[in-house]
């Protein structure tokens, strides 16, 4: 072989290595941190001055701010599935055509399909360690109680601790239930009608008008007692039944406990991140605060300036602190990209029973949780990642929580996948300021199944449109939310449909006050119908897929419940004092 060969074969295996080094180095680590119902109006670095969060005020001033990030839908459980998959839900069928548009039962057979890609799973498959830690809410088993088909590990995560459904105030004894409503139709008002039936028979036969015979009586009384004791088990059982702690496939609290909640949480992600210092991991920090019941530990009971709600805000954000804390102490922070989001606006119909407001703020945003306006879907966007996004940056072009997906996927090195439609759109020219405009034209804005609404973005044009095709209808009317109802509805007697389109310019009108007409916009009919043309467009592509929200699968199967006890219908088991003593 002669000399100059040799060099170029060495030279070739040196940049080789090189390469391999480089790109070892550049696959970052992710924390991506998710708040329950958290608005855009409370965090600090979004404009509040009365709420303490110097945890998400420390990243937005280290990172850069979205300031039109956008949730995928208003609701939990099709938002998330939206974040997770990078497609709008409609896509797979997580999304209602009903009232009820989340999983509310642990028992339900509905759930993300694996026939779905999450970004945990490609994550995972280019050698990632991947965690989800917290709040799921996309299903858990579909043929017996542990096939585990819809589970965070059948998705992707290598690891999971916490709660597979949702955080609910029925999980916390003594702070009311969110069935008020469904337990009006199908248990108050059927006994006061057999109670009023009763007392009139009672009297007719007292005072001999009408012989009644006594089997009538005894049927009456029969049904009284068989709804309230259908009803009172509901109640008792409810909470056991859904609100337990799970880590990987194992109940590890049954029913859970609020008790330091979020420290566990909290040390869980930190352990998970500890063990990974020397491999790359995915963490996703999803956290059952701010959503109701309404929690927080001893240190911060108290001692917000907002009540139950601003204790839990500032809990939450005294564990993203930890976890920036953890980053620095293990030398992380500059191969770390850390995202925080919420998974929709606040919920500001939500009162307690003594009307004190459980709900955050969506800033001057109108609307909120479970509807189309800014506030129902405007979220924190916040992206630090030191060397690598400018800090102190602010963006304004609109952005979805769908594109966490493909940026993910694309700084891990994975191929997006082929074979389906991704709506997300990869962030980092946009982040790193090597791009001024989003790549999203258009964005749809969907309520439940339902679609809702249109943003459009134009080339060469700072306007943003959106055009509504229904809004829901305010209950009572002029009140900023659906208040009789608790959340807002997405068909029939519930909304105003609009034709045409109701149009906003959000760039100019962002707390959506003056619909524009022909007369207050010459180009009015042009951008409808644009505007039209791209929904149809959008609507014409969408394929069939199984409802995973449909009546069969959202409904209580007793075949599908997981309980940490075999005997009786107690399910009561608490095995993380015990862990808790085995990892000190
Ligand atoms: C700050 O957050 C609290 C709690 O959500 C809210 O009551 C208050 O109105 C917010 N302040 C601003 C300026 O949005
Ligand atoms: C992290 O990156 C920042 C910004 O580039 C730099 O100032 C800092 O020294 C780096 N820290 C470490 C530990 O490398």
């Amino acid at each position: 072989m002669s000399k100059s060969r040799e060099m170029r074969i060495l030279w070739f295996l040196l940049l080789f290595l090189c390469e391999a080094r480089s790109q070892g180095v550049s696959r970052p680590n992710f924390v991506l941190l998710v708040a329950d119902d958290l608005g855009i109006g409370d965090p600090g670095c979004y404009g509040n001055k009365t709420l303490r969060t110097p945890g998400m005020d420390r990243l937005a001033q280290e990172g850069v701010k979205l300031t039109q990030h956008l949730a995928a839908s208003p609701l939990c459980t099709p938002s998330r599935a939206a974040f997770m998959t990078g497609r709008y839900p409609v896509r797979s069928g997580m999304a209602s055509a009903a009232r009820v548009g989340v999983f509310i039962f642990s028992a339900c057979s509905g759930g993300l399909p694996t026939s779905e890609v999450t970004f945990a799973k490609l994550l995972k498959n280019q050698g990632y360690s991947t965690a989800l830690i917290g709040k799921w809410h996309l299903g858990n088993n579909c043929h017996n109680n542990a096939d585990f088909c819809h589970h965070p590990l059948s998705h992707g995560f290598g690891y999971f601790y916490g709660l597979l459904g949702t955080n609910m105030r029925d999980c916390k004894p003594g702070d009311g239930t969110v069935f008020i409503g469904g337990i009006r139709v199908l248990a108050y008002t059927p006994l006061k009608v057999i109670t009023i039936t009763l007392l009139t028979l009672v009297a007719l036969k007292h005072l001999g008008l009408l012989d009644v015979p006594p089997a009538v009586f005894f049927c009456l009384l029969f049904l009284a007692a068989l709804i309230l004791g259908l009803l009172l088990a509901f109640l008792h059982y409810f909470r056991p039944l859904n609100c337990f702690l799970i880590r990987d496939h194992e109940i590890t609290q049954q029913p859970m406990s609020y008790d330091n909640l979020t420290q566990r949480l909290t040390r869980d992600a930190a352990s998970f991140i500890r063990r990974n210092v020397d491999t790359p991991f995915l963490l996703v920090l999803s956290y059952l605060h701010v959503h109701t019941a309404l929690y927080s530990s001893e240190e911060f009971a108290g001692k917000s300036k907002h009540g139950t709600y601003g204790d839990a805000v500032e809990e939450m954000d005294w564990s993203i602190g930890q976890i920036l804390n953890v980053l620095d102490e293990l030398r992380l922070s500059n191969n770390t990209l850390v995202y925080f989001t919420s998974d929709h606006g606040a919920h500001v119909e939500e009162l307690n029973s003594k009307g004190e407001v459980h709900g955050g703020s969506n800033g001057i945003y109108k609307g909120g949780k479970s509807n189309n306006w800014e506030g129902g879907i405007r979220i924190p966007g916040i992206f630090r990642w030191p060397g690598v996004l400018q800090a102190g940056l602010e963006i304004d072009e609109p952005t979805s929580n769908m594109d966490v997906f493909p940026t993910v996927v694309k700084l891990a090195g994975s191929p997006l996948p082929e074979d389906r439609v991704i709506d997300g759109r990869d962030l980092m020219p946009l982040l790193q300021g090597r791009s001024q405009r989003s790549d999203h034209e258009f964005l749809f804005h969907y309520c439940n199944v339902y679609l809702n609404a249109v943003r459009w973005h134009p080339q060469n044009s700072s306007s943003i449109w959106k055009a509504f095709f229904f809004t829901p209808k305010f209950t009572p009317e002029g009140a900023n939310g659906c208040f009789s109802t608790h959340l807002c509805f997405c068909y029939g007697q519930y909304i105003t449909h609009h034709d045409p389109p109701l149009l906003f310019d959000i760039s100019k009108d962002p707390r959506e006050r003056n619909p524009l007409s022909p007369r207050t916009e010459p180009r009015f009919r042009e951008i409808v119908a644009t505007m039209q043309q791209a929904a149809d467009l959008h609507t014409r592509a969408l394929q069939a897929v199984p409802n995973q929200l449909s009546l069969g699968n959202i409904l209580w199967k007793p075949w599908l419940q997981m309980c940490c006890s075999s005997s009786g219908l107690s399910c009561q088991c608490d095995r993380e004092a015990q862990d808790e003593r085995e990892t000190l």
